[in-house]
């Protein structure tokens, strides 16, 4: 019996991002088949700490994942996973923060390549931390991208994430910006990753067509989109219960009447049975569930874990 520990740097060089989204999709539709014994996940002191579960019934396997969070550190999200399967007596334990930013853009990979125009290439970033590089490798991965605006508020921080993916985004004009309004105006794609408290620009400032993720707000004080967008957008979320239970933004529209719970679409069951859009702007909201850890640590055992 032996415990595998596998670190940021074995994680990222085995796993590519187009692994992780086809992982990831394949879950979110089992997800929506009623796969997982999924609970909600516990947030202690306000969310600083977070547990999280997922038991996947057909393989028997099972993912828990603790994380503390602290946005005055870098990096901002750190913790542990574990891997276990009632089928063998090894068990793999995976590095936290890697395997969440690369599931949180893999989540947000599978919805951009559902939801975002075929010819969409010209992605607004907003928010420069943590997550941000695996939310434009996602997208980059199923719609390749022509032109980068990175927004941050902080310091040096846009420049710094546009030094580092310039050699990854070769072809790609890269730009970096401060007016957040003006740099959605003519986006065909926006990631918002922030812990933002309110909408990061009005909804006026979309173009007509567009596609909006939003991974940023997950307590109920959070948020980073308005009303008025998914009142009029089709609106995607990762799984019902939590959002209902964590998304700030989702929250704050049902509460204002902007938006009904039949408004919300669950990935999953957006992959199998796609939805008649309401108009040209769509909205991915995601909180993360486990399920997406399951699916990149899942990799990690197949990788990792010696052969029974
Ligand atoms: N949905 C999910 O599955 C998921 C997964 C991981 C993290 N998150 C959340 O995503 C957010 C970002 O996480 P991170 O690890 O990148 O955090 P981080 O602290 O590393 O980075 C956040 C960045 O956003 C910038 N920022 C803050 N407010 C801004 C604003 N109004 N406009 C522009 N930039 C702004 C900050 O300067 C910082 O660079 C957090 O709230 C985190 O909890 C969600």
């Amino acid at each position: 019996m032996q415990t595998v520990t596998v670190g940021p740097r074995e994680i990222r060089e085995a796993v590519t991002m187009r692994e992780a989204i086809d992982a990831v999709r394949a879950g979110f539709i089992d997800l929506a088949a009623g796969e997982f014994e999924m609970p909600t996940r516990t947030a202690l002191r306000d969310g600083r700490f977070l547990v999280m579960s997922a038991h996947h019934r057909a393989s028997a396997s099972a993912m828990i994942k603790t994380l503390s969070l602290n946005f005055d550190r870098v990096p901002a999200i750190a913790g542990t996973v574990v891997w276990t399967e009632t089928g063998r007596v090894d068990s793999l334990v995976a590095d936290a923060g890697a395997v969440t930013t690369l599931r949180t853009g893999a989540a947000v990979g599978v919805a951009t390549d559902l939801l975002a125009p075929a010819n969409a290439g010209r992605l607004t970033l907003i928010g420069a931390g943590g997550q941000a590089a695996d939310q434009v490798r996602a997208v980059h991965t199923v719609r390749p991208l022509r032109e980068l605006t990175v927004v941050d508020t902080g310091s040096h921080r846009a420049e710094v994430l546009a030094e580092q993916l310039a050699p990854e985004l070769s072809g790609v004009q890269i730009r970096t910006a401060t007016d957040t309004e003006a740099a959605v105006g003519d986006a065909e794609i926006v990631c918002c990753a922030t812990p933002a408290t309110s909408p990061l620009f009005p909804e006026q400032a979309l173009p007509a067509q567009v596609h909006v993720n939003a991974i940023g707000a997950f307590r109920p004080t959070m948020r980073e989109l308005p009303d008025e967008l998914l009142a009029n957008s089709t609106v995607i979320i990762d799984e019902l219960e939590a959002i209902l239970e964590e998304s700030g933004e989702i929250l704050h529209a049902l509460k204002a009447g902007a938006i009904t719970q039949d408004d919300l679409t669950e990935l999953g069951t957006a992959l199998t049975a796609p939805q008649a859009p309401r108009g040209e702007r769509t909205v991915f909201k995601t909180v993360g569930v486990a399920m997406q850890d399951w699916a990149i640590a899942r990799l990690l055992a197949d990788k990792f874990l010696p052969r029974t």
